[in-house]
């Protein structure tokens, strides 16, 4: 190699396009970039030059005509407006695509603390401030925060997202070239803020089945989940017919509340209902869980939900066939 190529390869201009979106994204980018330096250009070269042109004692024409500009006007006004919204226009569409997942995705979690990730695998596998995923999948993360605003930022594959407390925010990617790649966390949240950085390790399938298996053996997160619902004794309320709703097939089912509101059961509904159960009150029954805000930590959570969503009978498939 020669010396240009060692510095570029050490400090690249831009990093990989290792996932389905980077390409779009780059184009965008590159677009933008292309579209102002033009009009940068064309301005500063029309400074340029009728600053000379009309410069002290230049012999030019000085004389101000009164003249009908509207046309002149209307195209600087007509040009730039209809680049304005196809740039949207576009924007708009990838943006949307960018944040809607597709079907059939690979879900993992992810917990941002001070200054970790946390990551598990449905299986139960877990592993800090790594990220091991097959190549070619799409990738769904569920992600929460232990503390602070945390974001997950994988600049290879162009997605970054904030990690919030108190709620679920997603992100998804479908990586396409095996290799390894930077996880920083993009958002300042304290003293060891710029140390909380990591690696995706994009695998083949076969690869990432044998690094699955081997994992330290641990029971899946719904088995996790159902271990800690029989030691919190969730049970005695929750069945057919008990003092709290029945929670078989609860997840991602419509739930009627005191006062006729309807909201689906997903995620945020149920970390809710176990951290903060004042805050939604299912019509019928009466106000007296307890908050499990201080026994459970954000994985413990995550665990739980899962095996709820495990009593809804088809979600169970997924996360068995990681196993
Ligand atoms: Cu976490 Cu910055």
């Amino acid at each position: 190699m020669t010396s240009p190529e060692i510095i570029l390869s050490t400090f690249p201009l831009f990093p990989d396009q290792a996932s389905a979106s980077a390409q779009r994204v780059d184009a965008l980018y590159f677009a933008l970039l292309a579209i102002s330096a033009f009009f940068a250009i064309l301005i500063f070269a029309l400074l340029i030059y009728f600053a000379l042109r009309y410069r002290r004692g230049a012999n030019v024409d000085r004389v101000i005509r009164r003249t009908d500009y509207l046309k002149l006007e209307m195209t600087w006004i007509v040009i730039p407006l209809l680049i304005s919204f196809a740039i949207f226009g576009w924007a708009a569409k990838l943006y949307f695509d960018l944040k809607t997942p597709p079907g059939s995705a690979l879900e993992l979690y992810v917990v941002g603390k001070q200054w970790m990730w946390k990551i598990q695998h449905p299986n139960g596998v877990r592993e800090i401030d790594e990220l091991h995923i097959p190549v070619g999948r799409t990738i769904k993360l569920t992600m929460t925060s232990q503390d602070v605003i945390h974001s997950f930022f994988i600049p290879a594959f162009r997605v970054k997202q904030d990690v919030l407390p108190g709620r679920y925010t997603t992100e998804w990617f479908q990586p396409t070239k095996v290799g390894e790649y930077h996880l920083f966390c993009a958002e300042y949240c304290g003293t060891s803020h710029s140390g909380m950085l990591g690696k995706v390790v994009v695998m083949d399938p076969s690869d990432y089945e044998r690094w699955l298996r081997e994992g330290v053996a641990r029971e899946s997160m719904s088995a996790s989940g159902e271990l800690l619902y029989r030691k919190l004794s969730c049970g005695t309320c929750h069945k057919p017919g008990g003092r709290g709703p029945d929670l078989a097939g609860l997840f991602s089912s419509q739930v009627k509340l005191e006062g006729g509101e309807v909201v689906t059961a997903d995620r945020d509904y149920l970390r809710e209902s176990i951290i903060n159960p004042m805050g939604k009150i299912v019509q019928g029954y009466p106000r007296m869980m307890p908050t499990y805000r201080t026994q459970l930590t954000e994985d413990q959570v995550n665990e739980i939900i899962e095996y709820i969503k495990s009593m809804s009978g088809g979600q169970q498939t997924a996360a068995r066939s990681m196993e």
